[in-house]
């Protein structure tokens, strides 16, 4: 299929651009949209034939859930068994924003959501296209990252194009994505809250207004959505091989080691020592923000510079570095 290109951010046609990627979406087609994390992959969630579609065009396996997207808290209310105050403190706290709640679902949201799980993961997004998209749509959209299966996530339309074009129907195009890693996932289907995915929401900014969090091993047997299948170790992943360094001294003994054909590609908050010869060293901010809003486009610009060894620069082991360091281990598999 032909993927069409709607701009949001080129001229006047905002509007229609919006207009004609809510009338895809109600008709059951699949149209990737900007949130202010990543680029979602958007169909409509309460209809299973247009779900199946997100997991054919992804080639993302059967078991791995999807986060429903809804416009108000209203709306996220039909999609669960029962609306706690806990969950409306933390849709109080951080909707719209970077933060997916877990809870047990309502008989109305297919099995293919929630891979069959009990409970379902939704969030009110931040970005004021995926706000005007879901308000002219009128109905909950559901949107795993807009990207293959295990490749690396996407922050702009070019990106998404690159993975899905010609497998999805449109992409609304509204520009680079603000925070530029995915949401933080908590789970309340049981009595403490569990953090399933480091994300944007840092876990001490969690657990200031609500005290200690749960880990997923420490989750009761009783609870339906005990892991969060979609962390598959390998994720998030360019092209080519992947590792660490914690040192320059340690990467020169991993440049030394290379091929003759190799291509290296370094991303690190430090910049690039006189010896190191590589094809390119991405040098990012030093600031867990401004790197996490770098990241997954310095990796899809390694991999599009053919880079054929990926060097990733480990970051500091505070907390606020959570939601990186997470996705720098996946990317290295
Ligand atoms: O920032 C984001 O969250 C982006 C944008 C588009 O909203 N979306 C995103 O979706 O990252 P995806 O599909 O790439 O990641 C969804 C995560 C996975 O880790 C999945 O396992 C978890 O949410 N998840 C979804 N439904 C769940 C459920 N019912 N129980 C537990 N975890 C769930
Ligand atoms: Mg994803």
């Amino acid at each position: 299929m032909e993927t069409e290109l709607l701009s949001v951010v080129a001229g006047s046609h905002g509007r229609e651009a919006i207009a004609r990627a809510a009338s895809l979406l109600r008709a059951g087609r699949l149209v990737a949209f900007p949130t202010e994390t990543v680029y979602g992959l958007g169909a409509l969630a309460l209809d299973p034939a247009a779900v199946a579609g997100i997991f054919a065009a992804k080639g993302r396996p059967s078991f791995n859930p999807l986060i429903v997207h809804v416009a108000s808290i209203e709306a996220a209310k039909a999609l669960v068994r029962e609306w706690d105050d806990r969950a409306q403190a933390f849709a109080e706290a951080f909707w719209p924003g970077p933060l997916t709640l877990v809870l047990e679902k309502a008989p109305s949201v297919p099995d293919a959501i929630t891979a069959g799980l009990g409970a379902v993961a939704i969030r009110i997004p931040a970005h004021p296209v995926a706000l005007a998209l879901l308000e002219e749509v009128g109905a909950p959209v559901a949107a795993p990252s807009a990207n293959l299966y295990t490749t690396i996530s996407p922050t702009t339309a070019a990106h998404v194009l690159k993975s899905l074009g010609g497998r999805i129907d449109a992409i609304l195009d509204g520009g680079a994505t603000p925070i530029g890693i995915e949401s933080t996932v908590l789970d309340l289907t049981g009595s403490v809250p569990v953090l399933l995915r480091p994300g944007a929401v840092g876990a001490e900014e969690l657990s200031r207004s609500f005290g200690p969090l749960g880990h997923p091993s420490a989750m009761p047997e009783e609870s339906s959505a005990r892991v969060s299948p979609g962390q598959a170790r390998k994720h998030y992943a360019p092209a080519g091989r992947v590792r660490s360094f914690s040192s320059p001294e340690s990467l020169g003994g991993l440049l030394a080691g290379l091929g003759p054909g190799a291509r290296a590609g370094v991303i690190a908050r430090s910049a690039r020592p006189e010896w190191a010869s590589v094809a390119a060293w991405l040098q990012l901010p030093d600031d867990p923000a401004g790197f996490a809003r770098q990241l997954y486009g310095a990796l899809h610009a390694l991999e599009d510079a053919g880079a054929t060894d990926f060097f990733l620069e480990e970051v500091p082991a505070s907390a606020a570095w959570d939601g990186v360091r997470d996705r720098l281990s996946r990317a290295a598999g």
